[in-house]
């Protein structure tokens, strides 16, 4: 009787996923960043900072899912720009002499203009007023833009995005120091360094990923723009004849690394500057199509030799090029590619999202409707590459899926689940972004094989147990 009763969930648990019938209607834009948000909390990708205390504005916290899915995405960029024979990789640190943000023009120019309501008392960045809501709760929904046309808001202001904080135990002038607002210059200010250690010649790049801060007057739409956030910053150095050339390649080329690992062309666009920086001759933004409209996600900028002729000034050191073939001097270009690690995470997780209509025939032949939520990460990118579940707790199934989790784990990030039916135990890892599970049943007992399923296609196929790992090292 009990082998019956296996024998009927086995073939039952093989047939809950691969006869759901798909019916894929896309959501409603307007409704995903929502949807996403609560999964994000619900799954462990993203939390809200300090969310005991009623959470901090502006700054998130990466949960168990979250910091695997943004170590794959920097490990991603880490590859592509550093496993190649002219970039260089370096890690600067958050603290700089003050002087360098006197040079990179960040203490004076780093600014927005911001203004106060005279009525609700919210503050606004005057440029931005049409994304912003008015914040009065009165008002639900109102733009910002309409309150300061009715004349409710102060003067514009200047005020500085960095943050600022002392170095040592005395707080006054002379001790001043910014926590940095982008990780370009600790890439300037070695440059000389780096060209000597590694013997680099021009064209050459630095590659860096690291934290960066901005006091954002208002921010908004969950990881898009916070107060405390990474980026992945590449300064490639070259010839200024050749400015053009290259800023043509790394467009190129950055565009092509999100195709790469997942997003379709036509949800990215390059949107090209009107209004530039002061240290930019030219530069686009790459743009995702967000839920709420198209955001940058990276920018590519001709930064001339700003720079580094501001650093030679302001450090007295020169940090020139001298080409041995030419016999020129001179001080490079550079060619920025800036990209936010945690914007990048945010536009790959929306990018992943779907939900789909699957009827699902049951034992009795009837049919039952249900809605599938799925990431479908590109396998690099997934947090956890494959689950391994014991169809029951009995009859040894527990202990051939330990050891074959352990087995994985060497190699791969998994994850051993055994409760609950493995139709609902599906479900979670479709919410994970799972590429594979893999089900230990009442046949790998008799002939020490496993159901493999694919996340995307819901198939299943049977391979042999030891097989797994040279099956997921092919697939991933
Ligand atoms: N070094 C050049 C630079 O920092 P940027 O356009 O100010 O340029 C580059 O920033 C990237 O950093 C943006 O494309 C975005 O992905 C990310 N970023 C900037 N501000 C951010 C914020 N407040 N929150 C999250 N990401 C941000």
């Amino acid at each position: 009787m009990l082998l019956f009763a296996l024998t009927i969930l086995n073939e039952f648990c093989k047939l809950s996923d691969s006869l759901y019938k798909l019916n894929r209607n896309k959501l409603a834009k307007t409704d995903i960043t929502e949807k996403v948000v609560s999964l994000a909390k619900r799954r462990g990708f993203v939390f809200q900072s300090s969310e005991i205390y009623g959470g901090l504005n502006g700054c998130w916290d990466y949960g168990p899912l979250g910091v695997e899915l943004l170590k794959n995405v920097k490990e991603a960029w880490w590859k592509e720009m550093t496993y190649r024979e002219n970039i260089e990789g370096i890690d600067a640190s958050i603290l700089m002499h003050p002087r360098v943000w006197e040079a990179s023009g960040h203490v004076e120019n780093f600014t927005d203009p911001m203004v106060d309501c005279k009525e609700c008392k919210a503050r606004f960045r005057e440029d931005i007023l049409d994304e912003c809501e008015c914040g009065n709760k009165a008002y639900k929904g109102r733009k910002a833009s309409k309150c300061r046309d009715e004349g409710k808001f102060t003067e514009a202001r200047n005020f500085n995005l960095m943050f600022k904080t002392y170095l040592g135990a005395i707080e006054n002038e002379d001790s001043i120091v910014y926590l940095r607002p982008e990780t370009a210059q600790g890439i300037y200010v070695n440059f000389l360094n780096v060209k000597e250690a590694s013997r680099q010649k021009l064209p050459f790049g630095i590659a860096q990923i690291g934290k960066a801060f901005r006091n954002e007057i208002n921010t908004k739409n969950f990881l898009f723009r916070t107060r405390e956030f990474e980026q992945m910053e590449m300064q490639f150095f070259i010839n200024p004849a050749e400015d053009e050339k290259w800023f043509e390649y790394w467009k190129e080329n950055r565009i092509n690394w999100f195709v790469k690992y997942g997003i379709s062309r036509d949800k990215l666009n390059i949107h090209p500057h009107d209004k530039l920086a002061h240290y930019a001759k030219s530069a686009v933004d790459i743009e995702f199509a967000f839920p709420f409209g198209w955001g940058e996600i990276e920018g590519i900028h001709n930064r001339t030799d700003f720079d580094l002729k501001r650093h030679s000034e302001f450090s007295g050191k020169k940090l020139e090029y001298f080409d041995d073939q030419t016999k020129e001097r001179f001080i490079p270009y550079v060619i920025e590619t800036s990209a936010g690690a945690s914007r990048s995470f945010m536009a790959f997780l929306l990018n992943a999202y779907e939900e789909e209509q699957v009827s699902r025939e049951n034992l009795d032949g009837s049919t039952a409707k249900e809605t599938r939520t799925v990431l479908r990460f590109h396998p690099a990118l997934a947090p956890v590459k494959a689950a391994i579940f014991p169809l029951v707790n009995r009859d040894g199934m527990p202990e051939i899926a330990h050891k074959l989790t352990e087995d994985l784990r060497k190699d791969f990030k998994v994850f051993y689940d055994d409760s609950g039916a493995v139709g609902r135990r599906y479900r979670r890892q479709d919410e994970c972004g799972t590429p594979y599970c893999i089900t230990i049943d009442s046949d790998t007992l008799n002939d020490s094989t496993v159901t493999v399923r694919d996340r995307d296609s819901m198939k299943q196929e049977r391979i042999s147990i030891d097989k797994v790992n040279s099956y997921l090292k092919e697939k991933l």
